[in-house]
């Protein structure tokens, strides 16, 4: 492919990524918010061309907008809500031989590239920076240039997360933090994940406000 056909087919995929997110809410307003959402993290991340880089990127980016959509009807209910990402993803976060991603567009196995991965950079907490809401990520791996309030935790400790408040956050995540390289390495009797999986979902429940939202929960799912 020549170099103008292949900045043409990228301009498309782009276009075609934007068009599939902001579908995701019905009103103007919402998808026009969405749009710039996309064209900020770019700007200031380098989205586009990490996405043409990395098998599975593009998919994870749907799947965080897509929990959004599903946990949020209008983008603006999101302005100054207190958010909780649990291992939310980091510049030194490694990638797994191989996992599934379900979207709400379909599901498909990622088998990565190896070496350095932008996939599991803190996305989700970027997006709802720039969204206006208020995100704390935590994790143990490196967000010390990160925008948003952030702090580095082993959630393999109990109590770990003592020192935030209850019932302080409007929502919650935890996402894919089980079977992740890391965890699986410093955990590898399945009894003891399921020991830190139980920690995680009591803590979700003491943080979350009365009226919060689970956005997405492997913790609580695995106790279902
Ligand atoms: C696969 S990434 C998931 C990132 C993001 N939540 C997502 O769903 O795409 C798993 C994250 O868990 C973090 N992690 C693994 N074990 C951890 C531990 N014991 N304490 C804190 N973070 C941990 C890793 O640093 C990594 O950022």
């Amino acid at each position: 492919m020549n170099k103008q056909m292949s900045a043409a087919s990228s301009n498309n995929r782009q276009d075609r990524l934007i068009a599939e997110l902001s579908h995701l809410w019905i009103d103007r307003q919402d998808q026009l918010v969405i749009e710039k959402n996309i064209q900020a993290l770019n700007a200031r991340y380098n989205l586009y061309r990490k996405m043409a880089h990395e098998p599975g990127f593009e998919d994870i980016i749907k799947q965080m907008v897509g929990r959004l959509a599903n946990s949020f009807p209008g983008l603006s209910d999101l302005q100054n809500k207190r958010i909780l990402d649990i291992a939310c993803g980091s510049n030194t976060s490694k990638l797994p031989a191989s996992f599934f991603l379900s979207t709400l567009f379909g599901g498909r196995s990622v088998v990565p590239n190896q070496g350095y991965t932008a996939l599991f950079e803190p996305w989700f907490c970027r997006i709802l920076f720039e969204l206006g809401a208020i995100p704390v990520g935590v994790d143990f791996g490196d967000l010390e240039q990160e925008v948003f309030i952030h702090y580095q935790v082993d959630l393999g400790k109990t109590g770990t997360l003592d020192f935030l408040p209850d019932h302080s956050f409007d929502a919650i995540q935890d996402s894919r933090l089980f079977g992740s390289p890391e965890f699986t390495a410093q955990f590898r009797n399945p009894a003891d994940r399921l020991k830190v999986a139980r920690e995680i979902a009591r803590q979700e429940q003491r943080l979350l406000k009365i009226d919060g939202i689970i956005i997405h929960s492997d913790a609580a799912a695995l106790f279902k």
